[in-house]
């Protein structure tokens, strides 16, 4: 928490808590960092941070907080939620669906008899979604979704120009599916525009601290909590989370469910956001990356998280209720 890390670290558990994780992370080196896009591999696989912001607004971080870096995935579940905004639940579904694949975040492959991209989270469907984005011209798109990103942060945003072009000159996986995608009509749009606003969202730079308050953003029903203004109307929420859920980690989706327990997102450049709806936001920041293309820090930190604070959807036992000092739920008796 910048500088008063120091004062945070003694008074509250939970600085405390980040501060161990990072001390015992920090050594761990599992994993690659991407190079698939060139400007990527470039990076210092040693950074490494990890920020909460609560719906309070109190941030709580630890370690190269302030170092910036490109989005990349964790931008589909905010350009979801803009394009759920600009069309409605009923049309989104029309060109985007919401079935987990158990397949690589750049899988080639559209719902056999539908033809839409299979969720809104892998490449094919996150370019799907992009082209939903409202607006008269390129440049009005493009400063549609950096304003949103503003209203989530709490400041402006850039593209990083650099990785913008490594991307847009290397990207011809993303390039075959979109034009997949416009042979079944899934896209309406030209090509090329949505394709570099697609790279431009990717390459939006942010930091570990900037992640967190955006996942807080979400679990505080789309008000960002430091600014108070709204990102996202409210009842996208629920739309944004349950794809999260089921479909933010790729092919770990289903075991992340199942250890971790709360929406998520990664991205190639190395973050992890998690949301704790109704408490807080968790970011992870740590380039090297495990062969599902999810930071493998991030993963274990976001492990540890959830363990320490009970922070499973489905854990009935919520430390949160005893700190109340309240029973967790009502006991039912059989026949009553
Ligand atoms: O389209 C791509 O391949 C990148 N701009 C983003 C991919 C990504 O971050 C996948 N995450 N793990």
């Amino acid at each position: 928490m910048g500088n008063q890390g120091e004062i945070e670290l003694i008074k509250s558990p939970i600085q405390g808590f980040i501060a161990d994780l990072h001390h015992r992370y920090q050594h761990l080196q599992d994993g690659v960092v991407a190079n698939y896009i060139p400007e990527l591999a470039k990076v210092n696989p040693k950074l490494f941070s990890i920020a909460i912001a609560t719906v309070n607004g109190d941030v709580y971080a630890v370690g190269d907080v302030d170092h910036l870096f490109t989005i990349q995935s964790i931008s589909k579940v905010f350009v979801y939620g803009q394009a759920l905004a600009d069309r409605g639940r009923d049309y989104m579904l029309t060109r985007v669906g919401v079935e987990p694949t158990g397949d690589a975040f750049n899988s080639i492959i559209l719902d056999e008899q539908s033809k839409r991209p299979h969720n809104p989270m892998v490449n094919a469907g996150a370019i799907a979604t992009t082209s939903l984005i409202k607006g008269n011209d390129p440049t009005e798109r493009l400063n549609r979704l950096l304003d949103m990103y503003r209203r989530y942060i709490g400041h402006d945003v850039f593209v990083d120009i650099s990785v913008f072009t490594s991307e847009r000159s290397t990207g011809h996986r993303n390039r075959a599916m979109a034009h997949l995608m416009l042979n079944f009509g899934m896209i309406d749009a030209q090509i090329e525009p949505v394709l570099d606003l697609y790279f431009q969202q990717c390459a939006v730079m942010v930091n570990c601290r900037d992640l967190a308050v955006m996942a807080a953003t979400l679990a505080n029903k789309g008000v960002n909590p430091l600014t108070q203004e709204t990102a996202v109307d409210s009842g996208c929420i629920k739309d944004i989370l349950s794809v999260m859920y089921t479909c933010g980690m790729y092919n770990f989706a289903g075991e992340w469910a199942y250890k971790v327990g709360i929406p998520a997102k990664s991205g190639v450049s190395g973050g992890i956001i998690a949301v704790v709806p109704g408490q807080m936001g968790i970011a992870v920041f740590s380039p090297p990356l495990d062969s599902r293309g999810n930071s493998v820090r991030g993963v274990k930190v976001c492990e540890e998280l959830s363990q320490e604070f009970g922070l499973h959807l489905f854990d009935c036992s919520s430390r949160f209720w005893d700190k109340l000092g309240m029973i967790a739920a009502p006991t039912f008796r059989n026949g009553n």
